[in-house]
């Protein structure tokens, strides 16, 4: 019973001790110091933690806000998933150009497939105009319908500029053929240099530019400094970012990736063909 009183006290005594030392003395500033950093360390986790679903739930609606936008079906303070609506997710097998039934559309994360080897492919380096190294083997679609017709067709794309890989959205007519636009929502290209791609000025470029030529190559580009009017094959040319030559080209490369045997051209071809 003694012991066990003595032991209680001289806890006690030891919790009151870490009190009563003066506030410049080295182990109160350490244990104080160590306390708020544990305080601190809990809040920030409590809310990381918390926090994740809507980050999630936000990052999924900001995609689809780009989407939209690159479809032109957007306006500030619309309500995005109504708007969303009228767009169909399809997956297409690269390899073949077809549809694919095998995973579930609305699901399907091609960011997280192409990280993934039992659903991604490696690019031979010589193929790998984009520098993305490797990409997803099924990739989706993004219709935009109206009614029962297909009138546009969104895809993912995504390459390396200058400074980092830059991920957005091409939109076409259901021709497979004329651009509707081009829009990013990820990269770190330098604001005011690269970044310029983000640019609405930059962006309306885009709209009616073809992506292939007669004889089925992709004809698409964004050459340097600014097309001059009235010169041949325009329809198939861009206006370089001034002062961004390396992003610009990165721009151009991805399109010329993406758009040809390796990404979505056997899709494309099809759709040409037989339509959507
Ligand atoms: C701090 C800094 C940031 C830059 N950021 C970019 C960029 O984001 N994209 C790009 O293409 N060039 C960028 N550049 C310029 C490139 O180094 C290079 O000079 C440029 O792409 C050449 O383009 P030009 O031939 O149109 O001048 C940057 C340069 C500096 C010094």
């Amino acid at each position: 019973m003694k012991t066990k009183k003595t032991k209680k006290t001289r806890k006690q005594a030891s919790s009151l001790n870490f009190l009563a030392l003066s506030n410049d003395s080295t182990a109160k500033t350490f244990i104080m110091a160590t306390l708020v950093c544990l305080v601190c360390a809990v809040f920030v986790s409590v809310a990381a933690v918390s926090l994740k679903p809507l980050q999630v739930l936000n990052k999924e609606l900001d995609k689809k806000k780009n989407i939209l936008q690159v479809a032109g079906l957007y306006q500030e303070g619309d309500d995005i998933e109504a708007a969303f609506s009228k767009i169909e997710i399809k997956l297409i097998d690269l390899e073949t150009g077809e549809y694919t039934s095998e995973y579930d559309a609305n699901s399907y994360d091609d960011r997280k497939a192409a990280k993934d080897p039992a659903f991604n492919v490696q690019i031979a380096k010589k193929d790998d105009l984009a520098n993305i190294r490797m990409r997803p083997k099924v990739m989706p679609v993004y219709q935009v319908k109206e009614g029962d017709t297909v009138k546009q067709l969104i895809l993912p794309v995504n390459g390396y500029g200058l400074w980092s890989t830059l991920y957005g959205f091409l939109a076409v007519e259901n021709d497979g053929q004329t651009i509707v636009g081009l829009s990013f929502y990820e990269h770190a290209e330098t604001p005011g240099l690269g970044g310029e791609v983000d640019n609405p000025k930059w962006k309306s470029i885009w709209s009616g530019k073809k992506v292939y030529a007669a004889d089925g190559r992709v004809a698409i580009d964004v050459v340097k400094g600014a097309v001059v009017p009235g010169s041949s094959g325009n329809e198939f040319k861009v206006d370089g970012l001034a002062g961004a030559t390396l992003t610009s080209r990165g721009v151009g490369n991805m399109l010329k990736y993406w758009m040809g045997k390796e990404g979505y051209q056997k899709y494309l071809n099809k759709v040409q063909a037989n339509g959507v």
